[in-house]
């Protein structure tokens, strides 16, 4: 549409006549309001008798809030001071008032220039439309793969050896654990997170050049290249972390660290350990926090059945499922006035392995070798090995090796190769 403003009454009357379906106007403001309501309209021709501020005016808005608008300007004389008003404010064309072939034609052009100005501007709303679309597309193509690349990578099991009680015999179960896991071929890193006073170092007779406490020095980039530098090697298949040698140990690994070490190390080996120092400190909860099988030790004592009864019913209110827990029971022979079926009884759990007192823990514990390698046949190590199998057969065949040889042998490699 067009739309005319022109004060003239005849003048008007002519414009209208001569521009079909025109509208037409005799002052600023019914104009004004008429273009902004129309948004399809496509020209304002300003008729001779309109002053040259007010054309300006009309003009200018228009230049900047309907760019599409072509405002063609009629002067009875097109002399260089019309020009030069139209060229100031933006208008699209100056006109003789009496040609009125010329007018049509301006008014023609402004509708082809505004029909293309209209599907440029589609155009390009379309390839923005088709722009967002293709990155909304792309990222969730790209966060499919993250998903898959998560699930399909190699996830070690934690396993914590917890109870709230010491010397009940959690570095026994968590170093013979390690041991009969790393000679069934999977490849495993013991962890001792009992900072203060870990002995898993001592019980296999290792000699930790660095510990749990370099991790400071990473600076909280903790990946597989950094923690192959802290282990200690004990086999093949079996590595430690050590606990700190000196206690008076300046930077302490924090928590943060801890669990990053732990993060780590479950794409790097089959199964991880964790010896605990028997509190329920921050280092214990953010391995527990991470383990999918939370082994609890206790003795057949009534301060040891106090102490796991209070561990168990905290694990509770926290929410670690009971159907990851393992229960072993320690000295189980003992004549305490206690039996161990009174002891499951109150403990509400069935131990999954029972261990007798015997003199060749310590003798094991002496040399510096895991029971279940210096004495074989003897029923703790038999109790232990079993353990170790119903341990892998609970955390099912997702455990990198289970079952399997080949994998088994490259799980195992996968650690040796980035040691060095
Ligand atoms: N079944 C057993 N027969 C004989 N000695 C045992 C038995 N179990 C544990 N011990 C001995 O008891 C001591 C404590 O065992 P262990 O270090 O494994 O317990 P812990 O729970 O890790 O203690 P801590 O809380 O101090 O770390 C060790 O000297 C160990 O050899
Ligand atoms: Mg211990």
């Amino acid at each position: 549409m067009t739309a005319i403003l022109e004060p003239d009454a005849a003048q008007r009357g002519v414009l209208q006549a001569m521009l079909h379906g025109s509208v037409a106007f005799a002052d600023p403001a019914g104009l004004d309001e008429h273009i902004r309501s129309a948004a399809n309209e496509f020209a304002v021709v300003i008729g001779p008798s309109v002053a040259s501020e007010t054309a300006a005016e009309l003009a200018q808005w228009a230049r900047v809030h309907r760019p599409d608008l072509g405002v063609i300007l009629l002067r009875y004389d097109v002399d260089s001071a019309a020009l030069s008003l139209a060229l100031r404010s933006g208008m699209r064309e100056v006109v003789a008032a009496r040609d009125l072939a010329g007018i049509t034609t301006a008014v023609a052009r402004a509708r082809s220039v505004a029909s293309a100005i209209g599907q440029t501007l589609l155009d390009e709303v379309q390839a923005a439309a088709q722009t967002a679309r293709a990155e909304v597309a792309a990222e969730v193509a790209q966060a499919a793969a993250v998903a898959q690349a998560e699930a399909d990578a190699p996830r070690g099991k934690v396993i914590t050896v917890f109870s709230t009680k010491g010397g009940v015999g959690k570095s026994l179960v968590a170093t013979n654990l390690g041991v009969a896991l790393a000679r069934g071929g999977h490849s495993t890193c013991l962890v001792d997170l009992d900072v203060n006073s870990g002995d898993v170092a001592i019980m296999l007779q290792l000699t930790p050049q660095r510990t749990i406490n370099d991790l400071v020095g990473f600076n909280g980039v903790i990946d597989a290249e950094g923690i192959a530098s802290i282990l200690t090697h004990h086999s093949d298949n079996l590595m430690v972390v050590a606990a700190p040698v000196r206690l008076d140990s300046p930077d302490q690994a924090s928590v943060d660290d801890i669990g990053k070490l732990l993060d780590a190390l479950r794409a790097m080996v089959d199964f991880v350990v964790v010896d605990t120092s028997g509190v329920f400190d921050d280092n214990a909860l953010c391995a527990l926090d991470r383990s999918d099988l939370i082994v609890l030790v206790g003795t057949l004592d009534i301060p040891s059945l106090k102490a796991l009864k209070l561990a168990t019913s905290t694990l509770d209110m926290l929410n670690f499922p009971k159907a990851t827990w393992k229960f072993v029971l320690n000295r189980a022979d003992g004549k305490v006035g206690l039996t161990a079926d009174e002891y499951e009884k109150t403990l509400a759990l069935k131990a999954d392995c029972s261990l007798v007192s015997s003199r060749e823990v310590l003798a094991a514990v002496n040399r510096g070798e895991a029971l279940v390698s210096a004495y074989p046949g003897h029923p703790n190590s038999k109790a232990l090995v079993a353990f170790s199998k119903d341990v892998i057969e609970t955390l099912g065949a997702s455990a990198a090796g289970e079952g399997d040889p080949s994998s088994r042998k490259s799980s195992g490699s996968r650690l040796r190769l980035r040691r060095g």
